[in-house]
């Protein structure tokens, strides 16, 4: 079993990469490591550079995000912990995939679309490639299980889709040179909302701090963004079906749900028939009792910076060695020569 996932090292690490991937990440490392299967986690850097970057920031913000992941739980001593830009075989295996992957199936890519706007003339040839470094990403260390947010989910069919056609197109049916991967999506916080907008995703990228709760918020700014969290003049219902057609809602009592382990109905047991009023305190208090420990280590960790490339280094050590066997394997599928040694 071989667990693989990436972030972009860009802005803080918000509510949404927490519950949708990192706290899966946690998990997975934690009940699987022990049983022999290896957890890879990297740090996108290289799809930062798809979009306008200022250099500084990137370096910096790669740090942070180390120390971001590791006071989450990430432990570099059982998973491995990279970033791309340190282990070559990324950058190579997608120039190998670029044959293989269709214009047709990248123009479908929703995130493209998104990204691009109207300006697809003026976007980097990186954000439309994008998509085929992030199947190399996995496809090199043979991911099985690629926890990830709903956002991602199309991203990963695509991976498979190039890892099948790739299979069916240079390698024999009994010795394949990828495995399919799997996306592993949280049921609960799969797609957390903005708290200014219920119809869009939390995310770095929104102009508005007010939209996201970040990891490295202090308790005081943690209340004041759920206090002025949009919601509805209703109080919440009693049962989930009556969170339908209020996204704000919905997504409030979803965090909540997420955050102690429940599921919805069993939070509208609880707080059916009460107002925001009631709730939104409530809410404020559970996250700055989850996230405030995450913040502090965070905070401890982001000061030794030697320490924070100690750690990328010696992942990128162990990603070297994991990578070279099915980029050796993808090379000679190919039909490239190489005089090893
Ligand atoms: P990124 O950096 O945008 O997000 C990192 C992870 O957080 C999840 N996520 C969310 N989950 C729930 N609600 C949200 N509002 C929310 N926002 C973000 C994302 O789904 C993701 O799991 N392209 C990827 C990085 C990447 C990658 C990979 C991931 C590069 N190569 C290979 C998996 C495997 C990205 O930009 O994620």
């Amino acid at each position: 079993m071989r667990i693989v996932s990436g972030i972009q090292p860009t802005g803080n690490l918000h509510l949404g990469n927490y519950l949708g991937a990192i706290r899966n990440w946690v998990a997975m490392q934690d009940e699987w490591t022990a049983k022999g299967a290896t957890c890879l986690y990297f740090l996108a850097d290289l799809h930062a550079i798809s979009m306008p970057h200022n250099p500084a920031d990137l370096a910096a913000s790669t740090r942070d995000m180390v120390a971001a992941l590791v006071a989450c739980g990430i432990d570099p001593d059982r998973s491995i912990l990279f970033n791309q830009a340190q282990v070559a075989a990324h950058a190579e295996l997608q120039w190998l995939l670029a044959g293989t992957a269709r214009m047709g199936w990248l123009n479908r890519m929703t995130q493209w679309k998104d990204k691009a706007g109207k300006n697809r003339e003026g976007a980097s040839v990186a954000l439309f490639t994008y998509p085929v470094l992030q199947a190399a990403d996995v496809l090199l260390y043979q991911a099985t299980h690629v926890p990830v947010g709903e956002d991602q989910k199309q991203h990963l069919e695509l991976a498979r889709d190039i890892a099948q056609k790739f299979n069916a197109d240079f390698a024999s049916d009994d010795a394949p040179v990828f495995t399919l991967p799997a996306p592993i999506i949280p049921p609960q916080a799969a797609r957390i909302m903005s708290l200014r907008d219920g119809t869009a995703k939390m995310s770095k990228s929104d102009a508005s701090d007010q939209s996201r709760i970040n990891l490295t918020d202090d308790a005081d700014t943690i209340m004041q963004k759920v206090k002025k969290a949009r919601t509805d003049p209703e109080p919440l219902p009693h049962e989930p079906a009556g969170l339908a057609d209020r996204a704000e809602a919905r997504n409030l009592v979803g965090i909540y749900a997420a955050l102690t382990g429940r599921d919805v109905a069993s939070v509208l047991t609880e707080f059916g028939g009460q107002g925001f009023g009631r709730f939104k305190p409530a809410l404020g208090d559970l996250l700055v009792d989850r996230l405030a420990p995450i913040a502090a280590r965070y905070r401890a960790l982001r000061e030794d910076r030697a320490a924070l490339d100690a750690i990328l280094s010696a992942g990128a050590h162990k990603a070297r060695d994991a990578a070279q066997p099915t980029l050796d394997a993808a090379y000679a599928a190919l039909g490239l020569v190489r005089a090893v040694g």
